[in-house]
């Protein structure tokens, strides 16, 4: 996920309650390795609601799955409340398709 750029930027640990900071995630396979995520700096509020868009393989499902502490980074940081996040952390990610519309295209979200 290179698009970072999109992504909301509010990743003052303070004023965040959620903050991925430089968050990257390399997969090993038979193949090699797969970069998914690259330098991934994201935060959100508390009760905030963000929503994670782009095609298909661009590392949504693996963010989600690192904010949600259930995929541990190959760097990078992510806290919760200011504390640094547990193995499973007290926050739900659905990483379900959701139908969603932009640029006038039907995509989903997964
Ligand atoms: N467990 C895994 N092992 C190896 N590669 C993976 C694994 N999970 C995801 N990937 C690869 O990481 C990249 C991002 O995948 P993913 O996070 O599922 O993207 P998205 O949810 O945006 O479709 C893709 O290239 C995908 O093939
Ligand atoms: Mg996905």
């Amino acid at each position: 996920m290179a698009q970072t750029k999109s992504l909301s930027s509010e990743t003052n640990a303070e004023a965040a309650y959620l903050c991925l900071q430089g968050v990257s995630k390399v997969y090993a396979t038979h193949d090699g390795s797969v970069r998914a995520l690259e330098q991934v700096s994201v935060g959100a509020r508390r009760g905030e609601f963000l929503s994670v868009l782009g095609p298909s393989g661009c590392g949504k499902s693996t963010l989600l799955m690192i904010a949600a502490g259930l995929l541990r980074p190959s760097s990078g940081a992510v806290s919760i409340d200011g504390a640094p996040s547990p193995a499973r952390a007290p926050i739900s990610a659905s990483c379900s398709r959701v139908p969603c519309c932009w640029n006038g295209e039907r995509h989903s979200a997964t």
